[in-house]
């Protein structure tokens, strides 16, 4: 028997909850040469700030037992060429609603970011990250403090229309404060959680590896933090919350839904596998008959 996956996120209805992460899907349309990507039930775009940015310096990616570690710096062309170029190719092979994942350095920038990307159709939620590690002034920098978490909530929800999702770092003491200073402030939703910070260091040079000294570490090995996280949030706030952080299979899917996700974000298994998250979706049904699941909705939370 087809099984429905379906899953509502702050109203729009996903037809599975798989979701790319932001910055290791492109604008999509790079992974439409691999297959339909109108399979997902959405995804996040990479991070887009007001102006381009280039990024940090390399080296920006150190491997690591069970993950890596990147550095990679916000790096993408700017909102205004998101629109008029990126988003134009993506519609040629995208019938749905795309995630649209901001960046930035002031709560004006967030701001002035998310307004014009408002008024896009093809953007569906705005994920307003909030937890960038590897820049100076910005992301992180608002994520760790719940009334500058609040701030960017608050100002942000004021602006625009389409629902707000404040994308959490795990790089602080108390989880559940961030969450609920958010949904105080208005946020529809969170997602959580970004990268953890680390570092690695080369015995040849004896130097740290990445330029930027350090990095955010993803992959399977923070898998369990991330559950632990979603799991804690979950029980604190009302709103939807997106799950992610090292999932790599449909049993890592079904986990976080256990957690208490709405929804479940893929980051960088779609850097080993361009498959990754095709395979995930079509692994469900199989996964869900195995553990005796009839629907998402009945396990949601239950863990
Ligand atoms: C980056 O561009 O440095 C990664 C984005 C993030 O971790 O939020």
């Amino acid at each position: 028997m087809v099984k429905d996956l379906s899953v509502n996120l702050c109203g729009i209805t996903l037809d599975n909850p798989v979701i790319p992460a932001s910055g290791t899907f492109g604008y999509g349309y790079e992974f439409a040469k691999f297959y339909d990507i109108n399979m997902l039930g959405t995804f996040s775009f990479k991070g887009t700030t007001l102006s381009e940015r280039f990024g940090n310096d390399t080296p920006r990616i150190a491997e690591c037992a069970l993950g890596m570690l990147n550095s990679v710096g916000l790096q993408n062309p700017g909102v205004y060429k998101v629109i008029a170029e990126e988003l134009p190719e993506l519609k040629k092979v995208f019938r749905k609603k795309v995630m649209a994942n901001v960046s930035g350095f002031s709560i004006e920038e967030y701001v002035k970011v998310c307004e014009l990307l408002d008024k896009v159709d093809e953007i569906g939620w705005l994920e307003v990250n909030i937890s960038c590690p590897n820049v100076h002034g910005g992301g992180l920098s608002f994520g760790t403090s719940a009334i500058s978490a609040a701030q960017v909530a608050g100002a942000v929800k004021k602006a625009v229309k389409k629902p707000v999702i404040l994308k959490l770092s795990p790089n602080v003491s108390d989880i559940t404060e961030i969450a609920k200073a958010v949904e105080d402030a208005g946020a529809d939703g969170i997602s959580l959680i970004n990268t953890l910070v680390g570092m690695r260091i080369d015995l040849k040079t004896r130097k740290p590896v990445l330029n930027n000294i350090t990095g955010g570490l993803s992959g399977p090995a923070v898998f369990p933090v991330a559950l632990n996280m979603v799991y804690k949030a979950s029980k604190a706030v009302k709103i939807p919350v997106v799950g992610m952080g090292g999932v790599s299979s449909a049993e890592d899917v079904l986990e976080m839904i256990l957690a208490g996700a709405t929804a479940v974000e893929v980051g960088a298994a779609n850097l080993i596998n361009p498959f990754a998250c095709k395979e995930i979706i079509e692994n469900l049904p199989a996964a869900m008959d195995k553990y005796g699941i009839k629907t998402l909705d009945e396990i949601r939370g239950k863990a």
